[in-house]
């Protein structure tokens, strides 16, 4: 008796002991645990959203699906996360560059943490303790103590870094850069990356990272840009890589094709995955093509996923994620300003949930819906819509081999200020892209009914109402102070300011006024120079003279130059300007270069605008 009492001890301490290590095992999913523009609290009880268009949180009670309040953050919120198992809610106010902690019930903002730029992601530690973000710009991701807000740790981790998962055991971070897809491992004791999976050579515009709960896997949603293909059935390519985390085991990575994951059916711009918490289920979102995948976790090593469903979205659905029983996921449409409820075993919608009013006017929400469609009437072939290389206005950070040569993304910041468009000037409205839409790269039915006028001929404006309302939303990119700027101008970059205006280098002869460029959408005149730029690119086939660009926002916008070849400012200034083509710069000393690029990375250090309606520039509005 006494005997068979000791093993029965033995044995349940054991089943203990088990089930301990399976509530804790390393890999389990808990709120917060990955990054996402949605997350659920520990509970299950309440739903927060981010709403980047409307610059709110939104708080859903889950058992009644009923809005219990949206809090005004800031602009361009991103990610959200519980701490811990608490409803206080972390956002990462990505224009405002600002983490703010809330709590969901009352809206109260407790703390409001400065960080230095473009917050994107955000996980909590499961005990609630540390808050982990990820700086899209420069590459960092800082540890935040959730409760007093101090930053306590900053560590360097790449460049542009978006995605951002806890391991269960609070052991180690996943983070993806946002242009190369490459994956680190960061193990948090030692505050430094420890391994490493790099991305394929075409990997582009990843972030957002998924564990699965048992298995020691990864998942993140991306697409590949093969920039040396610009045509509308091989540029593009939405995909899914799978990581294995632990090193030594498996394949270390497979990188699943999702537009081959249905026969051929087409998908586009993946953003976010989510996976059901028996690991069973994984769901991707895709914000061009407007639909989602379930698809099965195959635990095979090999194969990883098979979709199971497609089902059809609203617009730009941006993110997903799996309630805590599994039952129910929960989709956001960040077009259409809700969030649809589906029953996991169904597949049927159970609630629409409207978030959010639409903040944008009807005639910018239009073409908003339109730049990030990889539908008909923009897309014939599914791949691409505007938005696969310019997310958010942003540039996707490549170098395209159109047919007229080496062509870097640009930015569209302050596009509206700056017409005529395009590196060679070749454009003077956006409607004028109505030729890119029906073009090879696009292949869409297009917006305008019949015949469209040459590029630089009359006005494309007017014809279409669409057409002109993505023209409208195109030029509604504003530009944001530089990081390197807030504290005012450094010593370093007045000195270099001083060599931009000086007479010898003539910087600011052609780089002039509030955007610094003689660029202006009123003058009929296009200005074109030839700073030496063109021999660089032998398959250049436009004249060798360009459009000169804003400086505004350079320092998150390399490479630089039309064929992006230059990798950094320093490059500009001397390797492509060694014959003071392009400016005078062969006098300047190594420090004389180096306070001029502090001033170039320092810009803008005040808002252009107010400057810029005291001249005779006007604002381009559709
Ligand atoms: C395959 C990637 C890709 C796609 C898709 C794409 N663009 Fe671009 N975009 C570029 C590149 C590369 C440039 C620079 C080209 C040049 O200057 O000749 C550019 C330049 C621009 C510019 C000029 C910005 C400036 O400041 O001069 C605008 C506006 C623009 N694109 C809008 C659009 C719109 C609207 C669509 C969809 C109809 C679109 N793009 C689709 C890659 C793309
Ligand atoms: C004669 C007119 C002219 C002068 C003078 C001039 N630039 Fe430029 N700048 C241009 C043009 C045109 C381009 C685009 C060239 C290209 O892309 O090939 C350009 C491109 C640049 C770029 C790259 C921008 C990007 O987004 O890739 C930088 C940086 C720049 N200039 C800085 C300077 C500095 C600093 C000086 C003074 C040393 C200077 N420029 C003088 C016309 C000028």
């Amino acid at each position: 008796m006494f005997f068979s009492l000791r093993i029965f001890q033995a044995v349940s301490f054991v089943l203990l002991l088990m089930s301990m290590i399976v509530m804790t095992s390393a890999h389990s999913v808990f709120a917060g645990s990955s990054n996402s523009l949605l997350d659920i609290s520990q509970d299950g009880k309440l739903l927060a959203c981010s709403n980047r268009d409307s610059g709110t949180v939104t708080i859903v009670e889950l058992a009644t699906h009923r809005v219990l309040r949206e809090v005004p953050v800031g602009k361009y919120p991103e990610g959200v996360s519980f701490v811990g198992n608490s409803h206080q809610l972390a956002v990462a106010i990505y224009a405002d560059d600002q983490v703010i902690v809330l709590d969901a019930l009352t809206g109260k903002i407790s703390n409001r943490i400065y960080v230095f730029d473009e917050p994107y992601g955000i996980v909590s530690s499961r005990d609630g303790s540390s808050l982990y973000v990820t700086l899209d710009y420069p590459g960092q991701v800082l540890e935040i103590d959730a409760s007093s807000g101090t930053i306590r740790r900053t560590i360097p981790v790449g460049k542009f870094i978006r995605a951002i998962a806890i391991s269960a055991d609070n052991q180690f971070l996943l983070t993806t850069e946002y242009y190369t897809g490459l994956v680190r491992k960061i193990d948090l004791k030692k505050g430094k990356t420890i391994d490493q999976w790099p991305g394929g050579k075409t990997d582009n515009l990843s972030r957002q990272i998924i564990f699965h709960p048992t298995r020691p896997k990864a998942y993140f949603p991306h697409i590949r840009s093969r920039v040396t293909v610009a045509h509308g059935a091989g540029s593009i390519f939405p995909l899914l890589t799978v990581i294995d985390t632990e090193a030594g085991k498996g394949k270390r990575k497979t990188r699943i094709p999702l537009d081959s994951l249905i026969g051929t059916r087409v998908t586009s711009n993946p953003w976010e995955v989510a996976i059901s918490p028996d690991g069973k289920t994984l769901l991707v979102v895709f914000a061009g093509t407007d639909d989602l995948y379930v698809c099965n976790v195959l635990d095979d090593n090999y194969r990883e996923v098979m979709a199971r469903a497609t089902l059809y979205m609203g617009h730009n659905p941006r993110a997903v994620r799996v309630a805590a029983d599994g039952k129910t996921f929960y989709v956001y449409n960040a077009l259409d300003f809700n969030i649809v409820a589906f029953a996991t075993d169904s597949l049927k919608a159970v609630a629409t949930i409207p978030v959010t009013e639409n903040p944008l006017s009807e005639q910018v929400l239009l073409g908003k819906k339109l730049f990030y469609s990889a539908r008909q009437p923009m897309s014939g072939r599914l791949w691409i819509s505007c938005a696969s290389c310019h997310p958010d206005g942003q540039p996707d950070g490549k170098t395209w081999h159109n047919p007229e040569g080496l062509r870097n993304t640009q930015s569209l910041a302050g596009m509206a200020w700056t017409h005529p468009i395009h590196w060679s000037a070749d454009r003077d409205e956006v409607q004028d892209f109505e030729h890119t839409i029906r073009g090879p790269l696009m292949q869409g039915r297009g917006l305008v009914r019949g015949k469209i006028n040459p590029s630089l001929g009359k006005p494309n404006k007017g014809l279409s109402e669409a057409l002109d309302a993505m023209a409208a939303y195109s030029n509604t990119h504003k530009f944001s102070i530089s990081p390197h700027s807030k504290k005012g101008l450094s010593e370093s970059a007045k000195r270099g300011r001083a060599i931009f205006f000086s007479p010898q280098t003539a910087c600011a002869s052609c780089h002039c006024g509030p955007f610094y460029t003689d660029s202006n959408p009123k003058s009929k005149k296009i200005i074109r120079h030839d700073v030496g730029t063109a021999k660089w690119d032998k398959t250049e086939k436009m004249e060798p003279a360009y459009d000169t660009p804003t400086l505004l926002g350079l320092y998150r916008t390399a490479p630089y130059l039309h064929h992006g070849l230059a990798n950094n400012l320093q490059e500009v200034l001397t390797t492509y300007n060694r014959d003071d083509q392009h400016g005078k710069t062969s006098h300047l000393s190594p420090t004389g270069i180096s306070d001029l690029i502090e001033f170039l990375k320092a810009l803008p250090y005040e808002n252009p605008v107010p400057q810029a309606q005291k001249t005779d520039l006007v604002e381009v509005k559709n």
